[in-house]
């Protein structure tokens, strides 16, 4: 049976983390509150500053997501994993609203997301400015060979060796 796009893969039960203070984290979609967090994105995040939430809308129903919550419920921080459940995970969109930050819960969330059983055996990346120490005290480390990556952004492009007519 093929699984529908961001859900779970077979035999993987969904995963909820007890956190400091009473605070918690859900793998659970339905629980994502995805204004509030287009809100944060499209306003705040420096990578994300205008996306729309269609977008927003759409990542979220095509990724692992990872909430971070209150004891009331109130939702105060967001991560997802960009991953096919195997082999690879891109971890993404990470943030703890600006209230809650300085508490160690973004370490909570970051350690929540990399013990989240689907992607435990894939390989692991993410692209950061600020807060690497972060990272790297969860085993994240600099690219072993950033020469072997490339990237496409998105928008209209036209591969140069095609624009000579006689290729
Ligand atoms: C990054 C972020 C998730 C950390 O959340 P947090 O709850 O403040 O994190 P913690 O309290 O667990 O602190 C974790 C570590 O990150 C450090 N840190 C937090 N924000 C930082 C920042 N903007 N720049 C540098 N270091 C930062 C803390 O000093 C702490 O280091 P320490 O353990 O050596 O003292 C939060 O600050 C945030 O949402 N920032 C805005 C969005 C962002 O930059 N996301 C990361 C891009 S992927």
């Amino acid at each position: 049976m093929t699984a529908r796009a961001g859900t779970l893969p077979e035999g993987v039960r969904s995963v909820r983390w007890e956190g400091p203070d009473g605070y918690w984290a859900s793998d659970d979609r339905r629980l994502v509150d995805r204004a509030w967090v287009h809100a944060w994105l499209t306003q705040e995040a420096y990578w994300a500053l205008g996306r729309p939430y269609a977008v927003v809308d759409r990542s979220i129903d095509h990724s692992l997501v990872i909430g971070l919550y209150a004891p009331s419920g109130e939702q105060v921080g967001f991560a997802r994993w960009v991953t096919d459940f195997a082999t690879f995970g891109w971890l993404s969109d990470v943030f703890v609203s600006t209230a809650h930050q300085g508490d160690g819960l973004g370490s909570f969330l970051v350690q929540a997301a990399i013990s989240h059983p689907a992607i435990r055996d894939a390989r692991l990346v993410l692209a950061t400015a600020p807060v690497r120490t972060l990272y790297r005290r969860h085993g994240f480390e600099p690219l072993q060979s950033p020469e072997r990556w490339m990237e496409r952004r998105p928008g209209p492009s036209v591969a140069p060796d095609r624009e000579d007519p006689s290729l």
